[in-house]
């Protein structure tokens, strides 16, 4: 399909993992791209893999939580392609301790400040461009981990129910302007950030492979009904419906891409 033909989408976090999953499934569906990474390498990647493809891509050096980096990242964009019609805020991080009153300020001030401050700070840059078209598409990029608390996440959970709670927020802010702000909640997916997480299951981290990937596959096997695990395409196929005309009629929601984990 090309729903997203003639569209320019910005993906934060795309450098990698489930955003440039996302970037590629936007790209299949004809969108141009803007990735925007923290490293710009990664994201110069998927910028290329995309062209290769046949679809126009820039990479922009874009730090989330920085006022001035979303704005400048906005601006290139702007600039490269003439206008914004998609902003998909995905970039998102786990901090690096464990335990709900263990973690310390730095993990806790991190997640805050990329996974909640930094949707807001992106949309607010987007916001103009979406004016001036009379349409626009956020995509805010939450967790299952969102749906309830948990032992061990307390401040990836919040920052995660926050960024649900905000999509709501905007979408009820922002409607009026034409603009469907949804969220998707992401399951289970073996990136960078989930063996990461290794640890915060009671384990300690190992540096052969084999292991965490017996840890991530047993959390699987008794939290999912579907018994499989999620796939950044299968982010990126939610988020390609959710930016398309086919949801135009869809705002404030948070599709939960699970396998099942989570049913509310
Ligand atoms: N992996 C999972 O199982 C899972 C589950 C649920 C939700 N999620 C969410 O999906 C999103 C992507 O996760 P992932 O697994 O691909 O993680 P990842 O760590 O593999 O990728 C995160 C990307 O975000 C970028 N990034 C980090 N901080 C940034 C900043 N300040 N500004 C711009 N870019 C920044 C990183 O450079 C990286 O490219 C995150 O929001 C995460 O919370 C992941």
């Amino acid at each position: 399909m090309n729903r997203l033909e003639g569209k320019v989408a910005m993906v934060t976090g795309g450098g990698r993992g489930i955003g440039k999953g996302i970037c590629e499934v936007l790209a299949r569906e004809g969108a141009s791209l803007v990735v925007a990474d923290i490293d710009l390498a990664n994201a110069e990647q998927t910028a290329a893999d995309a062209r290769e493809v046949g679809r126009k891509a820039i990479a922009v050096r874009c730090d989330v939580t920085s006022a001035e980096s979303a704005a400048a990242a906005v601006e290139a964009a702007a600039q490269a392609f003439g206008r914004l019609d998609i902003l998909v805020n995905n970039a998102g991080v786990v901090g690096l301790h464990v335990g709900g009153t263990l973690v310390d300020a730095d993990d806790w001030d991190m997640c805050y400040e990329v996974n909640l401050k930094g949707i807001w700070q992106m949309s607010r840059a987007v916001v103009p461009h979406f004016r001036a078209n009379g349409a626009g598409k956020i995509v805010n990029i939450a967790s299952i981990a969102g749906r309830k608390g948990g032992a061990g996440l307390a401040h990836y959970s919040a920052s995660k129910a926050g960024a649900i709670s905000l999509t709501q927020s905007l979408a009820t802010e922002l409607g009026p302007l034409n603009i469907n702000v949804n969220a998707v909640c992401p399951g289970l997916l073996w990136t960078d950030m989930w063996r990461q997480l290794e640890a915060m299951i009671g384990r300690e981290p190992s540096d052969e492979v084999v292991d965490r990937r017996r840890v991530f596959e047993a959390f699987l096997a008794a939290n999912c009904p579907l018994r499989r695990e999620q796939t950044p395409e299968d982010i990126g196929h939610a988020v390609a419906f959710l930016a398309s005309e086919d949801a135009r009629n869809i705002t404030g929601q948070a599709l939960n891409v699970d396998g099942g984990i989570e049913m509310n």
